[in-house]
């Protein structure tokens, strides 16, 4: 009995021997999937500048489907902003309505859903100042100015929206401000117009904005092909 444990015990021991050595190969199948011959992301390597291969974009680069802003966040960029700038979105029924929402959560907190002023915070006194759109006098270029950068106790909504959105929430602070000021409403813009619309307005945005989808589209295709074949491999 006790030696027929004892047995067991050394072959236990011998087996676990076995293990160490089994993982201690002296051939390496395909090494170039253990080391990469690209380089890491943060590698040294004397071929780069400050020896690290992590290095800044080119000076000048842009993010895709981002475009500068080239009005200064100063009284003149303001001031030519409100005159020059123009809401290269067309007057939509689907461009007011995504407006309306995205108005709804970043601005109806303080400027009220009719855009009078009288928002959550400002009835509960979290906040002083907030105008009525109707008491200011304000163009689409301007509205979007002010998104940009903020102003005053304004904070910028350049982070939390995007080129498209900014435009869109202008289009519907400019029809609050119609309805608030008793002007008439604005006639939607109908597709064959915007088909010709198109042609002579400055359509870089919307159409950078598209670039942008397409290319978001077509990584989400790689993404499911690659879980596709993720999947395939784990049936084999
Ligand atoms: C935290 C409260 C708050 C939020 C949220 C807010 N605003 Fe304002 N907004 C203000 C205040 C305060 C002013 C007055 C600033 C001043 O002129 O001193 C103002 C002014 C404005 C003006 C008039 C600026 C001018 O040219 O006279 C516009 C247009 C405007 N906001 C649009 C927006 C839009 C669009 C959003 C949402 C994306 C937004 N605001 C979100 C507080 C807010």
């Amino acid at each position: 009995m006790y030696a027929f444990a004892s047995l067991v015990i050394v072959s236990c021991g011998g087996d676990s021997n076995a293990v160490d050595a089994k993982s201690d190969r002296s051939v390496q199948y395909f090494p170039n999937m253990y080391e990469s011959v690209g380089y890491e992301t943060y590698q040294e390597g004397d071929i780069f500048e400050g020896n690290v291969e992590a290095q800044l974009p080119v000076e000048g680069t842009v993010n895709r489907g981002w475009l500068p802003y080239e009005y200064a966040n100063s009284n003149e960029g303001y001031a030519s902003a409100k005159a020059d700038l123009k809401n290269p979105l067309p007057y939509t029924e689907e461009n007011l309505a995504s407006g309306q929402e995205l108005y709804n959560i970043y601005c109806a907190i303080c400027h009220g859903t009719k855009g009078d002023g009288k928002g959550h915070l400002v009835k509960t006194e979290k906040i002083l100042g907030v105008p009525s759109y109707a008491d200011r006098d304000i163009s689409q270029g301007s509205i979007y100015h002010v998104m940009y950068w903020g102003i005053n106790y304004m904070g910028s909504y350049a982070s939390q929206t995007s080129i498209e959105e900014r435009w869109q929430i202008a289009h519907h602070v400019d029809a609050l401000t119609r309805d608030l000021k008793g002007q008439d409403v604005q006639e939607f813009v109908t597709v064959e117009d915007v088909t010709s619309l198109d042609t002579h307005t400055e359509g870089h945005v919307v159409e950078d904005h598209s670039v942008e989808m397409h290319n978001e589209d077509s990584h989400d295709g790689d993404h499911d092909s690659q879980e596709e074949n993720h999947s395939s491999t784990e049936g084999e």
